[in-house]
C-alpha cells in the first residue's frame, strides 16, 4: 500500500512513523508512507496557506490553490487513482469496520487542515470521503491522519507479523475483547481466574466467548447486535 499525506506540519509525523509497527511495515516495504508539505506548493513570497472566511466570521481557512496544486503533482508522479481522504470533525465517524475497508486500498491520500477548516472546494473539487475521528475538536487533522494510518496500517497482512492477532480483537464481530493475564499467578492478591490455569482450552474459549459478551454489554452495549443483546 502506498499512503501519502498532504500537511503543514509533516514533522508532527516523524516520531509515529518511525516506531514499532509502523516503523516495521516501512522497512518491510508492506506500507510507503510520503509526507508532503502543502506550504511547499504556495507561490508567492509569504508561503500563504490560508486566508480570511468570505461573508465574515473568525478564525482562517485553508486556500484551495496549494492543496490542489500539492495534489496534482502527487497524482503526476504516481498514477494509481488514491482514495482521498479529508480528515474533519464534519467527516463520517471513523471505526474498525471503515479501517478494514481502507486497509484493501492500493493507494491512500490523506489531507489533514490546520485552521477552521478547508475550503469548501477542496472536499468537493477532489472528490474527498470526509472522515472523522471522533466527537472533539483537534487542533488540526495530523492526529487524526495518524490515528487513521495506525489502525490501517496493522490491518495489512504481514504487518503485525502473528496473523490471527487481528481476527479476535476488540470490535473484530462486534464484541470487546476478553481480558488478558500473564505471570504471575497472584499480584498483589489480585489472581488470575481459575479457568486459565486449568488447560481445558474449550472451557477457555467458552468463559472468553462469555467475558466478550459480558464486557460489551456492560461497557459497549451500543455495539451489541440483536443476537447478543
Ligand atoms: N480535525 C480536527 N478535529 C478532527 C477530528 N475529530 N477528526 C478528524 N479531523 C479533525
Amino acid at each position: 500500500m502506498r499512503i501519502d499525506v498532504l500537511t503543514l506540519f509533516p514533522e508532527m509525523f516523524e516520531s509515529p512513523l518511525s516506531h514499532s509497527i509502523l516503523k516495521r511495515a516501512q522497512e518491510r516495504g508492506i506500507v510507503d508512507i510520503a509526507l508532503t508539505n502543502i506550504r511547499d506548493f504556495t507561490t508567492d513570497s509569504y508561503k500563504k496557506v490560508d486566508d480570511k472566511p468570505y461573508g465574515g466570521g473568525p478564525g482562517m481557512v485553508m486556500m484551495c490553490a496549494p492543496v490542489f496544486d500539492a495534489f496534482e503533482h502527487l497524482r503526476q508522479a504516481c498514477p494509481t487513482p488514491p482514495r482521498v481522504i479529508l480528515l474533519t470533525p464534519q467527516g463520517r465517524k471513523f471505526d474498525q469496520a471503515l479501517a478494514r475497508d481502507l486497509s484493501g486500498a492500493e493507494r491512500l491520500l490523506l489531507i489533514a487542515g490546520r485552521y477552521e477548516g478547508f475550503d469548501e472546494r477542496i472536499g468537493t473539487g477532489l472528490e474527498a470521503e470526509q472522515i472523522s475521528i471522533g466527537d472533539y475538536v483537534l487542533s488540526g487533522g495530523e492526529l487524526a491522519a495518524m490515528v487513521v494510518i495506525d489502525a490501517v496500517v496493522r490491518l495489512l497482512p504481514e504487518a503485525l507479523g502473528d496473523a490471527a492477532s487481528t481476527t479476535e480483537e476488540s470490535f473484530s464481530e462486534g464484541l470487546l475483547e476478553y481480558p488478558h493475564y500473564t505471570r504471575p499467578e497472584d499480584f498483589r492478591g489480585m489472581k488470575v481466574p481459575e479457568i486459565l490455569l486449568s488447560g481445558d482450552h474449550g472451557k477457555i474459549a467458552q468463559w472468553r466467548h462469555q467475558q466478550r459478551l459480558e464486557r460489551t454489554r456492560t461497557q459497549r452495549p451500543d455495539l451489541l447486535s440483536p443476537e447478543n443483546a
